[in-house]
């Protein structure tokens, strides 16, 4: 089989840990006799830096060519300022490939599971949320959008906007994942207060008449967030819009502990119809630690797992990079980021946490 994937490392740490997946990558085309062909591209600060656009017309010609993309980071301090930020870039790429179903797991590694932010007695139970968020609407592309003066005065706005059919895509989505977990979605929206999740929730109660074999649930976001820190072995699916999924994935990482091991897809249908997905771990740039070798790379080498699964349709090569993952830590090495307080060893380096997981595929 002869597979073609896009590598955009991006800024700050994407390099290293990339550069990882690729060592990875390689162990499992020999295990499992497949050729991937692999090409890289620019994105974000580094595409800004060397073209003067956070998204180049090839970056986004090559990445709608092949099979899948797998993404590092993008953004970093010195491009702040810039007109078109580096996060522009992969905003620009979500929308331009029609990425609107973003699939975030938050799993507690049970050999991590002292890391969690919460009390251990909370997550004992065990904690696996896939949060399904919609990446390519609502308030990170409503228009009108801008800063303007009104009556003298500096004002800003944007819109929280989404059509019934972008609402049904997305709620399809995630009944189709919740199909192959326990099979429960619960849809997060402000209903009690916006217009736009009273369509919202009345769309997925309309989608879900085709589910009968899912559980649905909904919850006000504002008592999502609560109980994702009370009670987070409640969730399997949590199904929500752009903004509030952005920033409960964060939320349901921090709950993880482990914000250095969560990958995530984003798919432009559901999991089964393919399309070109783009893989990439959940993590920023950490511009504060690039370069320096310390960076966690099982996000990363995560993503390429989940990218082996949904796009290019090889489950053992998944199965065998996430146990190699698990290997590793079932050793007692860490890298810096996951070392408990008291870790006794040395801490795993970025380059020598995805030699050791090769060797293990
Ligand atoms: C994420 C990030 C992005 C987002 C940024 C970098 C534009 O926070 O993928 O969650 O807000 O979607
Ligand atoms: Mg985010």
């Amino acid at each position: 089989m002869n597979k073609r994937i896009v590598l955009l490392p991006g800024d700050g740490i994407g390099p290293e840990v990339i550069a990882q997946c690729l060592k990875v990558l390689r162990a499992v085309e020999g295990k499992f006799g497949l050729t991937v062909d692999t090409e890289e591209a620019l994105i974000g600060g580094a595409a800004i830096d060397a073209t003067g656009d956070p998204l180049p017309e090839t970056t986004l010609a090559a990445c709608r060519k092949a099979d899948a993309v797998l993404l590092g980071a993008v953004g970093g301090p010195q491009w702040d300022a810039c007109p078109r930020r580096p996060e522009s870039g992969l905003l620009a790429l979500r929308k331009q490939l029609d990425l609107f179903a973003n699939l975030r797991p938050a799993v507690v590694f049970p050999e991590l599971a002292e890391l969690s932010a919460l009390h251990p007695r909370t997550v004992e139970k065990g904690v696996d949320i896939l949060v399904v968020r919609e990446l390519t609407g609502g308030l990170y592309f409503g228009r009108p959008a801008g800063e303007e003066k009104r009556g003298g005065r500096r004002v800003a706005f944007n819109t929280m906007i989404y059509s019934e059919d972008e609402i049904r895509r997305i709620a399809r989505a995630a009944f189709s994942a919740a199909r192959s977990r326990s099979g429960r979605v619960c849809s997060v929206d402000k209903s009690n207060v916006l217009h736009v999740g009273r369509l919202w929730r009345t769309v997925v109660e309309e989608t879900h008449r085709d589910w009968p074999d899912v559980e649905l649930s909904h919850l006000y976001v504002d008592n999502c967030a609560m109980q994702i820190i009370i009670n987070p072995a409640q969730f399997d699916v949590i199904l929500t819009g752009n903004l509030f999924g952005d920033i409960l994935s964060d939320e349901a990482a921090a709950v993880t502990g482990s914000l250095g091991m969560l990958p995530s897809a984003s798919l432009s249908g559901p999991a089964e119809d393919g399309g070109t997905g783009i893989y990439e771990p959940v993590h920023g740039s950490a511009p504060d630690i690039a370069g320096r070798d310390t960076a966690n790379p099982f996000a990363a080498i995560l993503s390429l797992a989940m990218m082996l699964r949904m796009t290019l349709g090889l489950p053992e090569a998944a199965d065998a990079v996430e146990k190699a993952v698990r290997a590793v830590l079932r050793e007692g090495r860490r890298t810096a980021d996951i070392a408990a307080v008291g870790h006794k060893g040395a801490i795993l380096g970025c380059n020598e946490a995805g030699d050791l997981t090769a060797a293990k595929v």
